[in-house]
């Protein structure tokens, strides 16, 4: 086996939740460079649309497909519809995320942390248990959780505080969680030729402009605290994504790759 053809996607078939975010398109180019068929899958439909047209005039192999994660039936019937149309389901990316309990602890409310939790933990799940199905046939599959800096420490307080935003408890749980989920995936699935790893980004440069922060201090603060002193741009998650996703990582699952540019070193 040549190394680098290892590394190649060439006829095989991704689905990426929350494929029309931020991330999600870099997750999803990044796939669809090394040859694979990406379904930019999520509940904005007309972003999934524009996103995959944009990959498709590139030349490359994409395809919009609606998702509601906090409805079984829809996530069903993306899994089934993806199998029959294109033959197989070879890699899944659970990068979709809901932000709606994203509160401290004195303010959060039950029913805003289960709207969050409904999306990624229970979401993430259905979602996972939906294509399982037809890795297990096929005897092969990549399984890849979006987790987060977030889930590997806690939030550094002072940083926030500098624009009064918040980096909620349910985020934290959730991003932490998915280590779990993905030891626990690894384990059971791993006779089945099914590898389940994760990936923890840290911020991007999208989430890191003064618009969307709102603060330039924090932006600073979270400079500082980065030995590369730089938010990751649209090319840093593309290595790991499809690393994770190809025979050149055939051997490793239940793993989290940090890909922040030395936050979490400290
Ligand atoms: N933004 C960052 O700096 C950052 C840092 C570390 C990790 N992450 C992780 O990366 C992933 C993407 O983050 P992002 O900031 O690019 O997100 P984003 O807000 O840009 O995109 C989130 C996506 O999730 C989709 N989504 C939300 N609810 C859904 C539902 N019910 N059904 C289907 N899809 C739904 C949205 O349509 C959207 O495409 C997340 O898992 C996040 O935790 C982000």
């Amino acid at each position: 086996m040549n190394t680098m053809d290892m590394f190649r996607l060439d006829g095989k078939v991704a689905i990426v939740t929350g494929g029309s975010g931020v991330y999600g398109q870099h997750l999803c180019l990044g796939l669809c460079e090394a040859g694979a068929l990406v379904i930019v899958a999520g509940n904005e439909l007309d972003a999934c649309e524009a996103a995959a047209e944009k990959f498709t005039k590139a030349g490359h192999k994409a395809v919009a497909m609606h998702l509601d994660l906090s409805k079984e039936e829809s996530i069903n019937a993306l899994a089934n519809q993806v199998a029959e149309q294109y033959g197989s389901i070879d890699t899944l990316v659970n990068c979709a995320v809901s932000r709606a309990g994203n509160q401290n602890l004195e303010d959060a409310e039950a029913e805003l942390w289960e709207a969050s939790e409904r999306i990624n933990g229970t979401g993430t799940m259905l979602m996972t248990k939906a294509v399982i199905k037809y890795m297990r046939k096929q005897g092969k599959g990549s399984i890849i959780n979006i987790s987060s800096i977030m889930g590997v420490v806690g939030p550094y307080f002072p940083m926030y505080e500098q624009n009064g935003s918040v980096s909620g408890l349910e985020y934290t749980y959730t991003k932490s969680a998915m280590f779990g989920m993905t030891k626990w995936l690894a384990n059971f699935y791993g006779k089945y030729n099914i590898r389940v790893n994760s990936i923890s980004p840290g911020g991007n440069n999208i989430a890191g402009t003064k618009d969307e922060i709102g603060s330039q201090a924090l932006i600073d603060t979270y400079l500082s605290l980065t030995p590369m002193n730089r938010f990751a741009d649209e090319h840093d998650l593309k290595g790991p994504v499809v690393f994770l996703a190809s025979d050149a990582s055939r051997y490793m699952t239940g793993q989290n790759l940090i890909v922040d540019g030395g936050y979490t070193n400290w």
